[in-house]
């Protein structure tokens, strides 16, 4: 996803406000997550966000977006945040969050999500890898693994 960040998106110093980005990242997390479940999906968690530079107005925001663990009704998606200077091309990686969302059925009750095909290297390393931030995503909130 793709958006250029226009002054209605700006904080009270003028650049762009972190609370614009953090729902642009739900926003393309959750068209993912969507896209694999094909049934409704809610938010169930966004973990840490370290924004490392700041985004300025006239800026493109570039949100890439991938699923990277699917479990029983949960999955992880992972989002990486781009700035880039329209006029210089210059392109600066400004952060990278990690989201669970949970597929829900008709009646608004976790459903199971359709497994995930993992066909490259890359896609074996990001499985691992979610795998091992669920256990201590779960562990932080006090919740058994199943
Ligand atoms: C997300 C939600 C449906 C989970 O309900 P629940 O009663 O805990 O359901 P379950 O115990 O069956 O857990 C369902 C899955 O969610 C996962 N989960 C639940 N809470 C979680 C959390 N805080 N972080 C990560 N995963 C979580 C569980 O691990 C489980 O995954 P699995 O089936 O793949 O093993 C419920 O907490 C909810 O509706 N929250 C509000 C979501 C929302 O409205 N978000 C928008 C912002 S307000």
């Amino acid at each position: 996803m793709v958006r250029i960040m226009m002054p209605m998106d700006a904080n009270n110093s003028g650049n762009v406000f972190g609370g614009t980005i953090l729902r642009l990242i739900d926003e393309v997390g959750s068209v993912v997550a969507l896209k694999h479940a094909r049934t409704n999906v809610v938010t169930a968690s966004v973990d840490r966000m370290d924004f490392y530079h700041p985004v300025y107005i006239g800026d493109m925001l570039r949100l890439n977006a991938s699923i990277n663990y699917v479990h029983k009704t949960s999955m992880e998606v992972g989002v990486r945040v781009e700035a880039e200077n329209p006029l210089t091309g210059e392109v600066r990686h400004t952060g990278t969050c990690f989201l669970t969302y949970v597929g829900l059925d008709k009646n608004r009750k976790p459903t199971l999500i359709p497994e995930l095909k993992l066909e490259t290297d890359e896609e074996k390393r990001r499985w691992a890898e979610a795998k091992e931030r669920r256990k201590t995503r779960l562990r932080e909130i006090g919740r058994q693994e199943n």
